[in-house]
């Protein structure tokens, strides 16, 4: 078969300025890093918590190499279900309040395989406008009718919800902070309207695990509100420092998922390594609350740092600071001048987020310093002025 259409998709993608590349990071991730050769701070990380080069992981992960070796050579219903694997899903209950937790091998499979194991065909999914690509691909692989409500909209969710039939499941899902906005959705709201018209809630905690919450346990436990949802997912690779996901819910739900989830019984199970960092990680959590202190205090600087330089940044304070710029090849060229001066803030386009809202997605980790987060406002600053000199001219 002929692969014409390969040169002619890039080619559109060019034109169109959605091209992307990869760049390369050599060493390990922390607030500074080398960036395609090039030192500079790093300002694109979901690593929150500086975890993801922690001693206490690097050396959990080798511990579990000697002890329990590399692979875990089957899915979890064959030979994989490894003692590190329970030992991590009762900790993850613990720290949710829930009856039980099951590890997914990603976020992006557990949102696809938990949505398409709850409804199917003649039920009815509400979705976010803002919901992250594997929910919305969790919801077109379900069968289900989508009503893509807009984003945080609680009245269209009810008109919504008022229009499905009374008798078909009905799920509503959410993520609780948003990964390319940073704000939060409105949960208690969405759990009663759920009470109301009997529909499920299913989270996605991806970016408020480890952050927010009693010991990092996430919005809904922050919220008191863990009896109330269905289903809390979240992943161990942002601000746990290292890779995989977690669904928590009650003993039940996860038995459905061990028995019908296709992402997780299709699957060879977690390295006992990833496991290991994943225990020691929550420990971390737990015990040193002051990680989640400075990150707080770090995002509070950076976004009055911004607003003072006349930045148009949301008022939400989170870990993750969107600079809305609009245009994507504009939004491009920012990122582009902020890496000259060794300041890394990826660009943000379509389809990550809707066309005209292309966006710096600046995120902050608890482990930069006072040092990098002036180096980030000078640099802002030097660009701020350039941009005003140019429309002078
Ligand atoms: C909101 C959200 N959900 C799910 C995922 C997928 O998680 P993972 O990276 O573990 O596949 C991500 C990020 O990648 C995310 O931002």
């Amino acid at each position: 078969m002929s692969g014409k259409f390969i040169e002619a998709e890039l080619q559109r993608l060019n034109e169109a300025g959605l091209y992307r590349r990869l760049r390369r990071v050599d060493g390990d991730q922390g607030p500074t890093l080398a960036l395609d050769g090039k030192e500079v701070v790093n300002f694109s990380s979901n690593n929150y918590l500086g975890l993801a080069n922690h001693p206490a992981l690097r050396e959990a992960g080798k511990d579990a190499i000697d002890r329990y070796g590399c692979g875990s050579g089957a899915s979890r219903l064959i030979s994989g279900n490894m003692t590190l694997h329970e030992e991590l899903e009762a900790k993850l209950a613990e720290l949710k309040g829930t009856e039980a937790a099951l590890v997914f091998n990603s976020g992006f499979q557990a949102n696809v395989g938990i949505i398409s194991t709850l409804i199917g065909e003649g039920d009815v999914v509400f979705s976010d406008a803002l919901n992250h690509a594997s929910v919305i691909d969790g919801c077109r692989l379900s069968r289900a009718k989508v009503y893509v409500y807009g984003h945080a909209d609680l009245q269209q969710l009810e008109d919504c919800l008022k229009n499905a039939s009374a008798s078909c499941r009905k799920l509503i899902v959410t993520e609780t902070l948003f990964s390319m906005d940073g704000d939060e959705a409105p949960i208690k709201e969405i759990v009663d309207l759920a009470e109301k018209y009997d529909a499920m809630v299913m989270v996605d905690e991806a970016h408020a695990t480890g952050v927010y919450g009693p010991n990092g346990a996430g919005i809904v436990a922050k919220l008191g509100l863990g009896g109330r949802v269905l289903v809390q997912m979240g992943t161990l690779g942002k601000a746990l420092g290292g890779f995989g996901a977690y669904v928590a819910g009650s003993a039940g739900f996860r038995e459905l998922m061990i028995n019908r989830c296709r992402s997780f019984v299709f699957t060879t199970s977690l390295p006992p390594a990833v496991m290991a960092m994943g225990i020691a990680a929550l420990d971390l959590v737990k015990k040193e609350p002051e990680r989640r202190l400075a990150l707080s205090n770090n995002c509070a600087r950076l976004n009055g740092g911004l607003k003072a330089l006349g930045y148009s940044v949301a008022n939400s304070r989170s870990q993750i600071i969107p600079l809305m710029v609009g245009d994507a090849d504009e939004c491009m060229q920012l990122s582009e001048q902020l890496l000259e001066r060794g300041i890394f803030a990826q660009g943000i386009r379509p389809p990550t987020v809707p066309p005209g809202t292309s966006r710096l997605r600046i995120t902050v980790m608890a482990t930069h310093t006072n040092e990098h987060l002036q180096r980030a406002l000078g640099a802002f600053e030097e660009v701020a002025r350039e941009k005003r000199i140019e429309n002078r001219g």
